[in-house]
């Protein structure tokens, strides 16, 4: 089975982060850089990360228009990411923009492309925030209307909260692969997230990949925590 554990590095400084990667490239999937981490060690953080043999996910979340979009991704394949996130509200164009450059750009370097994942409805937005931003209907009705907008552009994958796989499922293609953050292990504390599936939920439920912070970074053993957290996945359920 392919790991699908996604590590999220949210961490200030370089030298964490290469410490838990170091830790943990051979026991999770892929480590997540977040604007944090970015944004105080810069590109070089991502060599560096990708030097321990862990696969990156850059999530910065592009929004802009369509060909600053399609420069910036061109620049994450150069810097050999393996995933890295857009928002969905940029519409069509700057969606079919950044999947067009993703492919393109990895052809010209003999690379397999990088997953443009989308971002649909930040979950820290209700019914009510997304009314003052002039969208009508639910969340989860702009969830759904989103993600197949990214389809239609091409996108081979979403973000989404645990509690949209089942909608999104329902609503795309088969192949869409989908990323959930909001995972807790059996057992470890909620911090400030609400609403929260388990690992084996999640994956049951239909998600791709896991996004995990807290649970492997803040803890005295991230190794062992993520050892755990894997062997569970491959126990029979
Ligand atoms: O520590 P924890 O497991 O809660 O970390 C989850 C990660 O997923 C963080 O990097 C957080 O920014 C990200 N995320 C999230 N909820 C979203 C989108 C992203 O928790 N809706």
């Amino acid at each position: 089975m392919r790991n699908p554990i996604i590590v999220a590095l949210d961490v200030p400084t370089a030298d964490r982060a290469l410490e838990l990667a170091t830790q943990l490239a051979p026991v999770v999937g892929a480590v997540k850089v977040g604007k944090e981490l970015f944004t105080s060690a810069g590109p070089e953080i991502v060599r560096r990360l990708r030097a321990t043999g862990a696969a990156v996910f850059l999530d910065l979340k592009f929004h802009d228009i369509p060909n600053t979009v399609a420069r910036a991704v061109e620049a994450a394949v150069r810097l050999d990411v393996q995933m890295l996130t857009v928002h969905t509200t940029g519409g069509l164009v700057m969606l079919q923009a950044a999947e067009q450059a993703a492919q393109t750009e990895a052809r010209r370097l003999g690379r397999t492309p990088l997953l443009v994942l989308g971002v649909t409805v930040l979950t820290s937005l209700d019914d009510a925030a997304l009314a003052e931003l002039g969208v009508n209907g639910t969340a989860a009705e702009q969830v759904a209307r989103l993600g197949r907008l990214a389809a239609k552009a091409g996108l081979r994958g979403l973000v989404c909260s645990p509690l949209e796989i089942s909608l999104l499922r329902a609503a795309l293609p088969a192949e869409m692969q989908l990323v959930t953050p909001g995972i807790r292990p059996p057992g470890a504390g909620q911090d400030d997230q609400r609403r929260t599936l388990t690992p084996c939920e999640a994956l049951a439920a239909g998600a791709n990949w896991l996004v995990i912070g807290r649970p492997i970074c803040a803890v005295p053993d991230p190794r062992a925590a993520a050892e755990q957290i894997l062997a569970g996945l491959e126990a029979p359920r």
